[in-house]
């Protein structure tokens, strides 16, 4: 079973994209040969400065190298250093159905909001399909918002398997809905654009002031809390301890007399010991990253060996070769 996911170099990693996507995908390795690519080529829909760039996706690969990625099971690279994908791109783009594209949420929505709009963003979700089909992927593990992208790379390879014959695997979603929506500081989902996000490797004295800075009700110290499940700390809480460890400030809470402020300062403590592993693991990769380079460059020669015998498979298939 081939697992592929894409990761956008968009800015700092933080809870939420490591509950949300790191952790699953991690986990996923075990389970059979996984392929995860830091997608820049993507990241040029929205994202102008190139040192910008280079430095998020050198982020990325350290978060993922630091949090547990094993680069001896795991295909690691960065999607630019496999061209074979946009070669592809073009190839399913002259069989992707326009109206298909033309129905993308993503793609309506920042119409709808009338920013500046580039044939990339339109074309994100060809590219999308031929990261995925490139790799005759079975398994790509994906948060809800990019389902519709995943029928769209279903339905080209589709069409161009009855337009060409058998070519491409069909690959299938597998959304991740089960896990837990992390709570931004404001309680809104932790989300960059909300400005509300608490980083993974964050610089400590940045982070404990956004930890203290959690939104929280005005009620004293000394009242019950009965909605106590509600509270974002606890949420987040049950995240980064061990599920007694939170039920017990669960209940603390619950009862009265356990004030929010040392509540925080718990949970600041249990962020910051849950990731001191990782944290050590990353200040190693700074300190070396010649060998993060040479990760990335194995990755990428492991993946275009792959890539180009689908993308000959494509080729022959619709008579360029
Ligand atoms: N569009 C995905 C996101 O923003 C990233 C991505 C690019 C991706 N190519 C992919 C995810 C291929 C899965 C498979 O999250």
């Amino acid at each position: 079973m081939r697992i592929l996911s894409g990761i956008q170099p968009s800015g700092v990693l933080h809870l939420g994209n490591y509950f949300g996507m790191m952790r699953p995908s991690l986990e996923l390795q075990e389970k059979g040969e996984a392929y995860y690519f830091i997608a820049n080529y993507h990241s040029m829909t929205t994202l102008f400065d190139p040192a910008q760039r280079r430095e998020n996706t050198l982020g990325v690969a350290l978060d993922f190298l630091a949090c547990g990625l094993d680069p001896k099971r795991t295909v690691f690279f960065r999607q630019s250093d496999v061209p074979e994908v946009t070669e592809l791109t073009w190839i399913l783009g002259s069989v992707a159905p326009m109206g298909l594209l033309e129905r993308c949420t993503s793609y309506k929505d920042k119409v709808a909001k009338g920013i500046s709009f580039n044939f990339g963003l339109f074309a994100y979700p060809v590219l999308m399909a031929a990261d995925i089909l490139l790799y005759d992927s079975n398994v790509v593990p994906v948060g809800r918002d990019q389902k519709q992208h995943l029928e769209v790379t279903r339905d080209i390879a589709i069409k161009f398997n009855e337009q060409y014959g058998e070519t491409f695997v069909i690959p299938e979603p597998h959304i991740q809905d089960s896990v837990a929506v992390v709570p931004g500081t404001d309680g809104q989902k932790m989300s960059k654009s909300y400005g509300n996000t608490i980083d993974i490797f964050g610089e400590e004295k940045a982070i404990r002031k956004k930890v203290m800075g959690i939104v929280m009700d005005s009620r004293t110290p000394q009242e019950p809390k009965p909605d106590a499940d509600k509270n974002f700390a606890i949420q987040l809480l049950k995240l980064v301890s061990p599920p007694e460890v939170a039920l017990d400030y669960e209940e603390r809470l619950r009862a009265g007399g356990f004030g929010y402020g040392d509540l925080k300062k718990a949970l600041f403590e249990r962020y910051w010991s849950y990731f001191a592993a990782a944290r050590v693991k990353r200040a190693e990769l700074v300190a070396n990253r010649d060998y993060v380079e040479q990760v990335l460059a194995d990755g990428a020669a492991r993946a275009r060996a792959k890539a180009r015998e689908v993308l000959d498979r494509a080729k022959r298939a619709s008579g360029l070769l």
